[in-house]
């Protein structure tokens, strides 16, 4: 289907390490625990957990803590060059809508995308995860 790829060996250590994430998660609003894992161009591989709130709507996903640690750890000049999703429910867990936009500005279009499904892990470019990101570029 489409661009998909297998889970190599780097992928399933990149998953390990998402899971392990999730173990953190501060989940007590839907129990859902979900971690990311992502690995950059300079090697290092940053992880993110999801952070709920009482008000719902600050609830910050796993995708999205990941990144923002990566940044704060490593700096503006990042690039991330895989991605994984993981979370302790045994449920389907594809990135959300909003951390596929907040990915396209780090991530470029062979980025590879593991995650959760019903059918098992899928591995997906990142152009396949999400076609036609917002993108500004003024005259
Ligand atoms: N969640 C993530 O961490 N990543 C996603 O891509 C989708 C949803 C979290 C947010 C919330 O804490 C819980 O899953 C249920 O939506």
């Amino acid at each position: 289907m489409g661009q998909e790829t297998q889970v190599d060996a780097e992928m399933q250590r990149l998953l390990e390490c998402a899971a392990r994430a999730a173990e953190n998660s501060y989940s007590p609003y839907s129990s859902f625990r979900v971690g990311a894992a992502l690995r950059l161009s300079n090697g290092e591989t940053v992880t993110g957990t999801n952070v709920e709130n009482v008000s719902y709507g600050l609830t910050i996903c796993a995708e999205r803590s990941a990144l923002v640690h990566a940044v704060s750890q490593f700096g503006p000049k990042i690039r991330v060059v895989a991605v994984a999703v993981a979370n302790l429910n045994h449920a389907a867990s594809p990135p959300c809508g909003a951390c596929r936009q907040v990915l396209a500005e780090f991530a470029g279009p062979d980025v590879p995308v593991a995650f959760p499904t019903t059918d098992g892990t899928r591995v997906m470019n990142f152009a396949e995860v999400l076609p036609m990101a917002f993108e500004m570029k003024l005259k």
